[in-house]
């Protein structure tokens, strides 16, 4: 499967941060063997998009309803108008900080699959589960519960995230990352049968140029779900070399 290496810019960047895709987006046509999008905040997604027509601009959030009384939210609609081409759903910040569910990372992802945005579902342990020896469990029963009935590798990405290593500087050894990624691919495979087998699987958790290409070499490992480092072209142009 062709690597997907996807930029999460969560809560940053502005107007002037704009420029930094211009170089993310040669780097992407530079190295046609791998696939790469970003995902900005919502005030930047129609600039973006039409700054960079050949790079994929999502979003880092989807409301699962398509309009209504729900203040602050954004639609899967209403993304679709100013650009974007797809939504990433169940982060584990937003699981932390908003209370999020694996129940509402399906319905988020059955919302922008509806209206044509492929979707990034994200899963992963936290530090405590890790040591309690419970990550595997955790993922396959966020999985079970986020993964929608209809999904495949058309527009469906699934991206781990063990929260621990997200902006921490450490991640899973290679073991580790590989063991969970193909625990992820079994459960897929149950749910859905062999649609699974072409749905990427993103390592997500302080991937920087350093340890990409480790990283993007593990078994079941098809991209990498970028936080911090796909800020700025400097940083985020080695990943997606690493993926070629
Ligand atoms: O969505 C990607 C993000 O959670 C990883 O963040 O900064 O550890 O690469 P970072």
């Amino acid at each position: 499967m062709r690597k997907f290496v996807v930029g999460n810019w969560k809560m940053h960047g502005d107007r002037s941060s704009l420029v930094e895709l211009d170089q993310m987006a040669a780097a992407a046509a530079a190295n046609p063997s791998v696939d790469v999008a970003v995902a900005v905040p919502f005030t930047l997604i129609d600039r973006a998009a039409s700054r960079v027509s050949a790079l994929p601009i999502g979003a880092q959030d989807v409301h699962e309803r398509d309009k209504g009384a729900h203040t602050g939210c954004i639609s899967a609609a209403m993304l679709v108008e100013v650009g974007a081409r797809f939504a990433i759903v169940g982060h584990s910040e937003r699981r932390g900080d908003q209370g999020e569910t694996s129940q509402d990372a399906w319905a988020k992802a059955a919302a922008a699959h509806r209206h044509g945005l492929d979707v990034v579902l994200c899963c992963g342990e936290t530090q405590a589960e890790r040591d309690a020896g419970r990550a595997e469990r955790v993922v396959q029963a966020q999985i079970e519960k986020s993964l929608p009935e209809d999904g495949d590798g058309s527009w469906l990405t699934l991206a781990y995230e063990p929260r621990w290593a997200i902006g921490t500087g450490r991640t899973p050894t290679p073991d580790e990352i590989a063991g969970i990624h193909a625990i992820a691919r079994a459960k897929m495979r149950m749910l859905i049968g062999e649609r699974a087998d072409a749905i990427r699987i993103l390592y997500g958790g302080s991937v920087t140029g350093e340890n990409a290409h480790s990283i993007l070499s593990i078994p079941d490992v098809d991209g990498a779900l970028v936080g911090g480092a796909s800020l700025n072209a400097a940083r985020f142009v080695p990943i997606i070399e690493a993926a070629a």
